[in-house]
């Protein structure tokens, strides 16, 4: 969702800005522009479409060289994407420019006030009201600038990441946040804002994360972070970030997406080692809260669209394992439903980015009823890990492709061996149970056998990439790992999916099967494959084309299905992983087919970060 890059220094803006806006548009978006000072002017440009759209118009126009700027990928809340409403927005006066990121929920109000004290609009955002409600202060009501600023923020209601540039003082920048996240970097005698590290990398590691109410002065070659609402100075931590840059590029890949479903052979490596001791499993960053977590009373798994299929896996084992009963709810219902929630409940939230709006609130809420509150985050510094009382980090490296794949099979891990250390403490598994559940020697090789394979999976994908409707069906962890199938298919090649417990077909799906409908159907050798056999039986006798992906080479299977995607024998865990991974390259050679925008699917974005 809209990312904010912003620089201030020595060096000329440009490259920085746009650069950065590249490093920004996994997050997803519609249009982009940069506003910088030049001549002692705002020089604006915004264009709808792809950076290298706005890159093109900057480059073929004269050589522009600026020491300040402010820059923006906008994913369109109010008003549609256009180069009206792109980012950034000018005051009246011309004299102010901002950047901004989330919703302002009573710009409505606003604007009718403004409009009346004859102030005119140009878009139809939301933002455009801050920044002319700032100019209001200044110009009608004579504030200074950094206090004009305090006086609109004191107004606004919503959620915001903002950064503001004003002709009339060269040498600032302002930031501030509210909800949507917003950092600073500090380089050599120059500053940057950004919405995360991965924009501003290249040029410096020394990070200060901005909080809640949080706003930033960088003035000539200092800064100084207030809180907005008390307008007194904070001390503030400068963190270092360990980012690669390798894991921001492709590499040899032609797509972010296919580069990290091959990463998985590596990222579930760093996921695991250092966790496990023999026996004994290892989540230090749990030990501070541990005996509130293993005497909870009540234990909830929060999470949106993929980290909440991950979440129904986590129930399957911390109920198996810990026998401890686990609710799983989306973030977005948690937040504002009734569940009884006390100092005796443990919320365990789960997001990549550890930005999503809906799940960092749904933690807010729990934390606030006395919950203890643990966070399962792949981004260190994001607002879910500093906000969760105590958590543990996925290590799978940054995902930049909008579907997410490897944080899936590392966000699984990390829960599969949380209810092992659940059940260590509840003595609920014997040792020998334990030490073989943490046997993962074979898994890299075994993912390594099924991306060997991939050409075989793409030449069964092509068969089947102009069908209209798929199923994806499995029992136990294989119904999550069906959902999450669907989801891929649907967010990269906008193929309608839907996935479902495979008994549960006969309720309703069942009558969609016809000659044109394929289902997919994960069918692992475990106590649930003479069931799903019968399943596939179903399908059959309706003349419904099926596509299985088992470690079975049973030829009653074979003969029954259309196509088979054979992966290495494994657990049930194991195999959960390893078909996950032959439905995600499933689902990107159809998407690569279909000429889809695999790693920027329309509509969507990587950090949900407004409601
Ligand atoms: C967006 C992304 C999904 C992701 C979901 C939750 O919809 O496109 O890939 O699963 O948000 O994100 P989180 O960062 O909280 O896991």
């Amino acid at each position: 969702m809209c990312g904010i890059i912003s620089y201030k220094g020595p060096q000329n803006c440009y490259p920085i800005l746009l650069n950065g806006l590249k490093r920004l548009e996994y997050r997803g978006y519609d249009s982009a522009g940069i506003v910088s000072l030049y001549n002692n002017q705002l020089l604006q440009n915004k264009r709808v479409g792809k950076v290298q759209v706005l890159e093109k118009e900057i480059l073929s126009s004269i050589k522009i060289n600026s020491n300040i700027g402010i820059a923006h990928t906008r994913w369109a809340t109010h008003g549609k994407p256009s180069n009206e409403n792109a980012h950034p927005h000018l005051d009246n006066l011309e004299d102010i420019a901002i950047v901004h990121n989330g919703i302002i929920e009573n710009y409505s109000s606003l604007k009718d006030f403004l409009l009346k004290k004859g102030f005119s609009f140009k878009s139809e955002t939301d933002t455009e009201v801050i920044v002319q409600l700032i100019s209001y202060f200044i110009n009608s009501k004579n504030l200074d600038y950094v206090d004009a600023i305090y006086a609109a923020l004191e107004l606004v209601e919503g959620a915001f990441a903002i950064v503001i540039l004003n002709k009339n003082f060269p040498d600032m920048l302002i930031g501030a946040r509210k909800s949507s996240p917003l950092l600073l970097g500090i380089g050599k005698s120059e500053f940057f804002f950004s919405s995360d590290a991965s924009a501003i990398i290249e040029h410096t590691n020394q990070i200060v994360y901005l909080e809640d109410h949080e706003m930033c002065i960088i003035n000539g070659d200092t800064y100084e972070i207030t809180d907005f609402r008390t307008r007194e100075s904070l001390e503030k931590i400068v963190d270092t970030v360990h980012l690669e840059i390798e894991d921001i590029e492709k590499g040899t890949f032609d797509y972010f997406m296919h580069k990290e479903i091959h990463d998985q052979q590596r990222t579930i490596i760093n996921t695991i080692s250092g966790r496990i001791d023999n026996e004994h499993v290892l989540l230090n960053g749990l030990f501070p809260f541990w005996d509130n977590i293993v005497n909870s009373s009540k234990a909830y798994i929060t999470a949106c669209g993929t980290s909440w299929h991950s979440a129904l896996i986590g129930k399957i084992f911390i109920e198996r394992f810990a026998k401890i009963p686990i609710i799983v709810d989306y973030a977005s219902e948690f937040r504002y439903n009734d569940s009884p929630i006390d100092s005796s409940t443990c919320v365990i939230a789960i997001s990549q980015s550890g930005e999503t709006a809906d799940t960092l609130a749904a933690i807010k809420k729990s934390k606030e009823l006395g919950a203890t509150t643990v966070g399962i985050c792949n981004v260190p510094g994001s607002s879910i890990s500093r906000e969760t009382h105590c958590g543990v980090f996925t290590r799978c490296g940054s995902e930049i492709g909008v579907a997410s794949t490897k944080a899936f099979t590392a966000q699984i891990i990390i829960l599969y061996l949380l209810a092992l250390k659940l059940a260590q403490s509840k003595n609920s598994l014997s040792k020998k149970e334990i030490v073989q559940c943490l046997d993962f020697s074979s898994l890299s090789e075994k993912i390594s056998k099924v991306l060997i394979k991939e050409k075989n999976i793409k030449e069964v994908a092509l068969k089947y990439c102009n069908s209209s409707d798929f199923l994806y069906l499995g029992r136990g962890i294989n119904f999550p790992i069906a959902l999450e199938g669907a989801l891929k298919l649907k967010e990269i090649s906008y193929i309608h999916a839907e996935g479902y417990p495979a008994a549960e077909m006969k309720h309703g799906p069942i009558a969609l099967v016809d000659k044109n409908m394929p289902t997919v159907f994960l069918v692992s050798k475990d106590k649930s494959y003479d069931k799903i056999l019968s399943n596939i039986e179903e399908v059959k006798s309706r003349n419904g084309k099926i596509i299985a992906i088992t470690d079975s080479d049973d030829e009653k299977l074979s003969k029954l299905c259309n196509d088979i995607i054979l992966v290495p024998q494994s657990n049930e865990f194991v195999f959960g992983i390893l078909s996950t991974i032959v439905l995600q390259l499933f689902a990107f050679f159809i998407a690569v087919e279909k000429g889809c925008d695999v790693d920027q699917p329309r509509n969507l974005a990587k950090s949900v970060t407004v409601e």
